[in-house]
């Protein structure tokens, strides 16, 4: 045999068995991008930014003075809060847990429903009786009768006043800031081999390959951005019927819309009712296809997941938690 050969079929019995497997490579549709989209008529100025940063945290914008946006999306707690389902005005609990605010601003829309088309929409939501329960007159006379504020709405929005578009317009530009930082992920998916260990590699290999995570979980923010019902057993008397009280055919039923994944080890419990503590229990819930079958994704199939796959899972999504981010809390204007 002439060495040619003789290499030619070393290879072609490697390949069988595995061995000249590729290392898992990632490409840049994985890698965080620095910057926001923001629509044409908000540009996130940093008089906006730092004017937005303020409402997002002024306990003075709610019926008793105690809550903010960042009670429940509290930068501590990757910019969730902890519970399993939020917790609102005057102890309320709500129905459904408090989505991380980390790359909202890449959602193509808002909610676990989608039911708000973007974040200057979303951001009056809050203000309803749920939550910081100040109705819109109600909020724009406070912010107005602080004069810190209003000289910050003149340079921030010149002419246009204190009003509940401006308002909106602060705190989503504020959000547009907020997002990943970079991760021990990004960097070996920039070529820095050691930075994630070989179990998170190999993590990687399975979320796209025989975990088929990446049917939902996509590009740099790991969410499609599409509504999918993954199969979660109903709890309890009232179902949630998630995005179909938007959209009311039979597939929404129960479809919520596919969360980011980065850093997701920081943001427990899991899914859009807090029901998983751990990853492990998100893993195994994949793993076995899912709870229920009616309604379910077609994408949700039975894994066979060995444990020590299971474990290498986790470690990937471990490695997509960004460096500490260090958040000023604003000083705010006094009272008067
Ligand atoms: C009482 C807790 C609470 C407060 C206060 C609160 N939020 Fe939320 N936030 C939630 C919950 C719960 C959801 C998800 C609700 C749903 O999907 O039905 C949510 C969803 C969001 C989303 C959508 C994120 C996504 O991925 O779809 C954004 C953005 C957001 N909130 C911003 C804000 C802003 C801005 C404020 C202040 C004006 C605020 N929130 C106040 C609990 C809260
Ligand atoms: C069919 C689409 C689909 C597939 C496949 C899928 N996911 Fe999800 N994932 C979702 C949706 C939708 C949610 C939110 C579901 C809900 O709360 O009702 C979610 C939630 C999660 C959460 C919880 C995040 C949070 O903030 O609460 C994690 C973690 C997760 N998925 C990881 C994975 C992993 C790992 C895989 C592969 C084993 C995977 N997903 C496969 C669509 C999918």
């Amino acid at each position: 045999m002439s060495r040619a050969t003789y290499w030619a079929v070393v290879f072609w019995v490697a390949s069988l068995s595995g061995l000249a497997q590729a290392e898992p490579r990632c490409d840049d549709d994985w890698l965080r991008p620095i910057a926001a989209p923001a629509p044409a008529d908000n540009t996130p100025t940093s008089e906006r930014v730092a004017l937005g940063r303020m409402l997002f945290f002024d306990t003075r914008l709610s019926a008793k003075q105690s809550m903010s946006c960042a009670s429940c999306h509290n930068p501590a707690l990757a910019w969730s809060d902890g519970h399993a389902t939020a917790v609102g005005h005057d102890g309320k609990i709500l129905p459904r847990a408090t989505p991380t605010i980390l790359n909202a601003a890449f959602n193509g829309v808002q909610m676990w429903d989608g039911r708000k088309a973007s974040l200057e929409d979303q951001a009056l939501g809050p203000f309803g009786p749920d939550e910081q329960n100040l109705p819109l007159e109600e909020l724009e006379r406070r912010v107005a009768s602080i004069p810190g504020y209003r000289a910050l709405f003149e340079q921030s929005f010149p002419g246009e006043g204190v009003t509940r578009a401006t308002i909106a317009k602060a705190i989503a530009s504020f959000e547009r800031t907020v997002l990943s930082t970079e991760s021990p992920f990004d960097r070996w998916c920039r070529g820095d081999a050691p930075a994630i260990s070989t179990a998170a590699q190999r993590g990687f290999t399975l979320f796209q390959g025989k975990a088929q995570c990446t049917l939902c979980h996509q590009g740099f923010n790991f969410s499609d951005g599409a509504f999918h019902n993954i199969g979660l057993a109903k709890r309890g008397e009232s179902e949630d019927l998630g995005r179909f009280s938007q959209v009311p055919i039979r597939s929404a039923k129960g479809a919520f819309k596919t969360p980011t994944l980065r850093d997701v080890a920081l943001t427990a419990p899991y899914m859009h009712d807090g029901r998983y503590p751990t990853l492990l229990e998100v893993i195994d819930h994949y793993d076995r296809g899912g709870d229920v079958t009616e309604n379910v994704s077609p994408d949700m199939k039975t894994l066979g997941l060995s444990a020590d796959e299971k474990r290498d899972l986790i470690e990937f999504l471990r490695s997509l938690t960004g460096e500490p981010m260090d958040v000023m809390l604003p000083r705010l204007p006094a009272s008067s």
